[in-house]
């Protein structure tokens, strides 16, 4: 069994567009604010490393991880996440993150930010599969809405492999 990406659905030109696009937004709808941004481990680190260079106000920049407990492609609803110490009460956070797929993931991480008092919490993704999802979530900013096909590269992973691609493309896993 080997994988090869069959297709390129956005490249590194696309997405540095887009991201630039998002950072304009969130820089005018968060003007006056102080602005935390949590970048979610590990998928989220390239995205939301390229963002907030495009934010032109300050931002405090912190990481959280989230992971399910799935079969490695399929988040479960079952989200454990793990703060590394950092202290989201009494801010404003903009959480940046690779897909919102199932919804799960995104719908925890907010869950728990918000019982941690957060003042505020807005989910930026730069990647949204909307048929995938089985819970009421959405991204308060999204970077491009895809189909249902898996995809790598721009910090997405199959089994920890592809995230330097800098582009997104789909994967096919194939019997040799
Ligand atoms: P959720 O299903 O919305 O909870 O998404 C959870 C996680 O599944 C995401 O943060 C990704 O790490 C992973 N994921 C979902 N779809 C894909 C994909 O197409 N490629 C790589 N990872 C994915
Ligand atoms: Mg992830």
């Amino acid at each position: 069994m080997h994988t090869e990406i069959s297709k390129v659905l956005f490249t590194a030109e696309q997405i540095a567009a887009r991201v630039a696009e998002l950072g304009a937004q969130i820089t005018r709808e968060y003007r006056g604010k102080p602005l935390t941004v949590a970048g979610v481990l590990c998928g989220g680190s390239v995205f939301c490393t390229d963002l907030i260079r495009k934010i032109d106000m300050p931002v405090t920049l912190m990481f959280i991880r989230a992971s399910s407990y799935g079969d490695g492609t399929v988040s479960q609803g079952s989200v454990k996440i793990d703060f590394l110490g950092a202290d989201f009460a009494g801010k404003h956070v903009l959480v940046a993150e690779d897909i919102i797929d199932t919804g799960y993931t995104m719908a925890a991480v907010k869950k728990e930010l918000l019982a941690r008092g957060a003042l505020s919490v807005k989910l930026c993704c730069i990647l949204d599969k909307p048929s995938r999802r089985k819970i009421e979530t959405s991204a308060d900013y999204i970077g491009f809405t895809i189909p249902d096909e898996f995809v790598v590269g721009y910090g997405l992973d199959y089994a920890d492999m592809y995230r330097n691609l800098p582009y997104v493309g789909v994967v096919e896993i194939k019997e040799d």
